[in-house]
């Protein structure tokens, strides 16, 4: 298990445009830098608003050592809290999802409003003050119907990303969208292969028959080939954005988010087996159907496909060096009818092909990885940009950011 300077020292010697060091796929002691300097650090993507509609829903959202409760308020506000009682620290919500007026704690039974703040603790005498064990808060902001929690203590800044995601999103509702299917996998594979292996579409037409009907294999729609971006990508921009919907090729300065509008093949309208859309009743206020799909990413726990008729959400969570959940959320207008607006097996049928096949090229990856004969290989440049901005973004974040647990054990 490699310590925190070799890995940083790793990270800095590693070969550029080519895939990264075996460590950083197999070693535990990566896996540790990497929640303690990325996944404790940065903004993630949580859930869609949509998930917990009323006051008293909550979700718990767990992440490597943390557990956080996501809670709609009396207000109509979401919150996000440590799920760890202010008595002695059991996990006050034990389920995955629910609907509580309060949050009471299975130990002691001590009982939170559903802004955090104590309302009842039994017998704890004359000096003790409710106000100072309410539970404490993490960073939390819904921005355009999503939800996104940051668990450091001082939280990077959000607002560039959230202005830029409120006005991508601003024709797609998903404020008024439900979930109208969902799936969680866990991949034999580390959190960066599923990166790697989402940032390219190298593979696709070799391991993706049912995407590759309606998705482009051309990186330079997408913004992730060298030679810069397809004229087809300037032609669909410039009619989307006529209509008032955002979207030309946008990335952070820092490479933290991205997003951008590719056009779908042929004038496919989503990602169903004929090309047609798959909800009659949309989601977006976009007025033509073949809007192609509104691409974002937030490194390192989101990507999303918003069309003109729903939009799929993805949340990657790192469980241990080589094990990563995925789970995936297909949303659609909130008074859409399965059965009659969309048929759930023709709204999911290609994403859920195409994360099946995802799942066993990430667990091939990592299998030959693992292997003592690795070696990292290089990317092809007119492909796997994408690839290289990800490895970018991820050893720069390595090694810009300094882990909460060393601030903390400084104060
Ligand atoms: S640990 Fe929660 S009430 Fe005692
Ligand atoms: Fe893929």
């Amino acid at each position: 298990m490699l310590s925190e300077t070799d890995v940083l020292a790793l990270a800095k010697s590693r070969r550029p445009n080519h895939s990264l060091p075996r460590p950083f796929y197999v070693d535990p002691g990566v896996f540790r830098v990497d929640m303690d300097r990325i996944w404790y650090r940065e903004w993630l993507f949580s859930i869609p608003a949509c998930e917990i509609p009323k006051k008293g829903n909550y979700v718990v959202h767990n992440v490597g050592d943390y557990s956080a409760i996501i809670v709609r308020g009396e207000d109509g506000v979401i919150r996000a809290f440590h799920n760890s009682c202010r008595h002695r620290g059991s996990v006050v919500c034990n389920k995955p999802k629910g609907s509580r007026p309060k949050l009471v704690c299975p130990y002691h039974q001590w009982t939170y409003r559903l802004d955090g703040s104590l309302a009842f603790a039994r017998d704890m005498g004359p000096d003790f003050d409710p106000k100072e064990h309410g539970l404490r808060p993490i960073h939390c902001r819904e921005v355009a119907g999503l939800v996104y929690i940051c668990l450091a203590e001082t939280a990077p800044p959000f607002e560039d990303f959230a202005a830029e995601a409120a006005r991508y999103l601003a024709p797609h509702d998903l404020v008024h969208s439900k979930i109208a299917f969902e799936s969680t996998i866990v991949e034999k594979g580390n959190w960066k292969l599923v990166w790697e292996n989402n940032r390219e579409c190298y593979h696709c037409k070799s391991n993706h028959p049912a995407l590759c009907r309606t998705f482009p294999e051309d990186a330079r729609l997408i913004g992730n080939g060298a030679g810069g971006l397809a004229n087809e990508l300037d032609v669909h921009v410039a009619r989307c954005e006529a209509v008032g919907a955002p979207s030309a090729y946008e990335v952070a300065p820092d490479g933290v988010w991205r997003f951008v509008r590719t056009p779908l093949l042929e004038g496919a309208e989503s990602y169903t087996m004929d090309g047609k859309a798959a909800v009659a009743k949309p989601n977006s206020t976009i007025p033509f159907k073949d809007a192609g799909s509104l691409l974002k990413f937030l490194y390192p726990g989101t990507w999303n496909h918003f069309l003109s008729d729903h939009a799929i959400v993805f949340r990657v969570t790192p469980i241990s060096a080589m094990e990563t959940e995925v789970t995936t959320k297909w949303l659609v207008h909130e008074n859409a009818v399965e059965g009659v607006d969309y048929d759930l097996q023709r709204l999911t049928e290609v994403w859920m092909a195409t994360n099946a096949e995802d799942q066993k090229v990430v667990e091939d990856n990592q299998r030959g990885i693992l292997s003592p004969g690795y070696r990292p290989g290089p990317y092809s440049l007119d492909h796997e940009a994408g690839v290289i901005q990800f490895g970018d973004w991820y050893a720069d974040t390595l090694l810009r950011t300094a882990p909460e647990r060393q601030l903390l054990a400084a104060e």
